[in-house]
This record gives structure tokens, C-alpha cells and sequence, in this order.
């Protein structure tokens, strides 16, 4: 496995880069956007393929890489499903994984700094963003923090992985870089408590200052979907109604870009056939199945997701790659469902 740890130094963040081999598929987790000239050119040194950048939670001391990096690379946005971000392309829940080649990790929710607050673990590694630190616990007093799920987390999920597990960080604020989940039990001052109430106790009396960039960052952060409808060109976007009333005739069809534990998990528009946003860049190349199928029976391809980024993102690649007629349900599997239209599985 590839692994690299990459430091901000004006907001003491730590951004972690995964692939499961050269030449291969990797994911960041917890990007920040001033860093993303640095993390593209690793990513380019190493010959990867960003396929997915995810955030621990909403940040409140640093601007997002995510929409950057979906911008420049065509990745897919993952976070909690909590988060009050606008759009992202990928929302994931306790007890799933993300999944990229050669590398899965588990979520597991995190709540306490914030309610959309996540860690993500490997068989030997728990990346813990802002829920635990080394020697310390992500501050509970803003925004949707809360001690007591604090301690929840902490002492009911993160403390019963197995001593060995390694810990990294989302800040170190003194340059140390991992830890352990033993070390912590032991030798976390915070964590040297009797009871959920002498937690709270201490979290909720840190009287800290709001974070620097707290007033740019968590408002900045929540706005990062790409813009779906707003590209200029009506053409672009078929709406949750005009699909609903079109589903039937024979002149479109819908694609489905999810991954199949979504569509499994969500159900699927019917009718509808499966293209993973993964494999586009082939499916839509000449001789590939979706260009064909386009070119053979001139169908008009309307994709869709599960928010409709990816959908967005597929059709600015199809029309890149030569394909016109090409659209986008827009809000994705989301918006279909609470429009009440059909759904299988
Ligand atoms: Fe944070």
C-alpha cells in the first residue's frame, strides 16, 4: 500500500493520501485547498488516479480540497451522511466502506466535534479526524458538537479497536504524527476519566476561542457542490418531473453511475442500465459500450447518481469525448425519491 501523510502548516492540518499500488487508484482523506497544487503532483509522481477525496467532517479551521480536486480531476466528493454540505457526490453511513482498488475502509461514525464527524479505518490504522488527537479530543463547543457523544465515540467505538491499531490524526498542534490506540487508552489526559460526566465535564469548560478561520471556512465548506443546473446550457439537466413524465418513452435512457452496494442500498430508477462513473472514461472512449449504445440506436443518455455530481461531471467528460445529447437527472437518485418516483429493489 501506498501511504503518504502530508502537513498545513497554518491550520496544523494532516491530509493522508492511500492507493493500493503505483500505477493504480488513491483517495486523500481531509485535503485542504491551498495543498491541492502539492497533492496532484504526488499523485501525477506516482503515476495514481484520484478517484475519491473524503472529509472527515465539516471543517471549521481550513477551506475543503474537495471541490477543487473534483474540478481539476473528476473524483468523486465523499462525506457523512450528516454532513450539512451542500452537494457531494458520495454520502456514506456507520457500518460501510469506501472503497477504491486495492484499498476499503470501514466508516465508522464519529460523532462529538461535530454531528457529521467520521473516522475511517484500515485493518491496522484508524484515521480519526478531529474526534481523537494525540494526547488530546477534538473540542465539542461549536457548531453541532456535543461531549457526550464525544465520549460515546471515543470510549465505545474508537478505544475498542485492538491496542496495536495505529491512530492518525486530523491536527497535531506539537508535530506529533501517530499514535496508538493503547497509547491513548493509557496516556491521554482526557481520557483518564471515571465517567461520561467527568468528560463533559472537562470538554465543556475548555472556554477556548472560535477557530481563526471558523467565519470564512464552515461557510465556504458547506458550499461545495458543483454548480448542476447553473452550467449555462439548459440542455445540460433533465429535472426529477420531466424524467418522471418521460421515463416511458423510447427515445432516452437512463444510466445509473452509482456503485453497486448504493444501488443496492438506495434501489434504482426502473429501467434504467448500469455504467460506474469509475469506468466512464472507457464506456464513453470510441468502442466503448455507452458510445456505442448512444451512436447504434440514438438514444439520448440521461445519467444520474445519487446527488447528480457525478452525473454532472459525466456529462462535461461525454461531451469532452465527442458524445452529444448527452444529460443529467438533476439531485440525482435523492431528488427522484422525494419527487416519489418509481424505484426498484
Ligand atoms: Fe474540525
Amino acid at each position: 500500500m501506498i501511504f503518504r501523510q502530508f502537513f498545513h502548516a497554518e491550520s496544523c492540518t494532516y491530509t493522508y493520501l492511500l492507493a493500493g499500488r503505483t500505477g493504480g487508484e488513491a483517495l486523500l482523506i481531509d485535503p485542504v485547498l491551498d495543498c491541492v497544487e502539492r497533492y496532484l503532483q504526488l499523485i501525477e509522481e506516482l503515476d495514481l488516479k484520484l478517484v475519491k477525496a473524503v472529509d472527515t467532517h465539516v471543517h471549521a479551521d481550513h477551506i475543503t480540497g474537495l471541490g477543487e480536486l473534483r474540478n481539476r480531476t473528476r473524483c468523486i466528493t465523499v462525506m457523512g451522511r450528516e454532513s450539512p454540505a451542500d452537494v457531494v457526490s458520495m454520502r456514506v453511513r456507520d457500518g460501510e466502506t469506501i472503497d477504491i482498488e486495492g484499498v476499503n475502509l470501514d466508516v465508522i461514525h464519529t460523532p462529538g466535534h461535530t454531528a457529521c464527524s467520521y473516522s475511517y479505518r484500515l485493518p491496522d490504522r484508524v484515521f480519526t479526524g478531529d474526534t481523537l488527537f494525540i494526547r488530546g479530543t477534538g473540542r465539542t463547543d461549536f457548531e453541532t458538537g456535543s461531549s457526550r457523544d464525544s465520549y460515546d465515540s471515543i470510549f465505545n467505538k474508537l478505544l475498542k479497536l485492538s491496542d496495536e491499531t495505529l491512530v492518525y490524526p486530523g491536527h497535531d498542534y506539537k508535530g506529533d504524527t501517530v499514535s496508538t490506540i493503547g497509547e491513548e487508552r493509557a496516556f491521554n489526559p482526557r481520557l483518564q476519566v471515571k465517567s461520561a460526566e467527568e468528560y463533559c465535564d472537562i470538554m465543556d469548560n475548555l472556554n477556548l476561542p472560535d477557530p481563526k478561520m471558523m467565519d470564512v471556512a464552515v461557510p465556504a465548506n458547506m458550499v461545495i457542490g458543483m454548480a448542476q443546473s447553473a452550467t449555462g446550457d439548459e440542455s445540460w439537466s433533465m429535472t426529477v418531473a420531466e424524467a418522471n413524465r418521460r421515463m416511458a418513452e423510447p427515445d432516452f435512457v437512463l444510466v445509473d453511475l452509482r456503485e453497486s452496494g448504493e444501488r443496492e442500498r438506495y434501489g434504482v430508477i426502473p429501467g434504467s442500465i448500469h455504467a460506474p462513473y469509475k469506468q466512464l472514461d472507457q464506456l464513453i472512449a470510441p468502442g466503448g459500450a455507452l458510445r456505442e449504445m448512444a451512436a447504434s440506436t440514438a438514444r439520448r443518455l440521461v445519467y444520474y447518481c445519487a446527488y447528480g455530481e457525478r452525473s454532472a461531471l459525466a456529462v462535461q467528460a461525454s461531451l469532452e469525448a465527442g458524445l452529444t445529447g448527452v444529460c443529467h437527472l438533476v439531485g440525482g437518485m435523492d431528488a427522484w425519491t422525494a419527487g416519489g418516483g418509481p424505484i426498484d429493489g
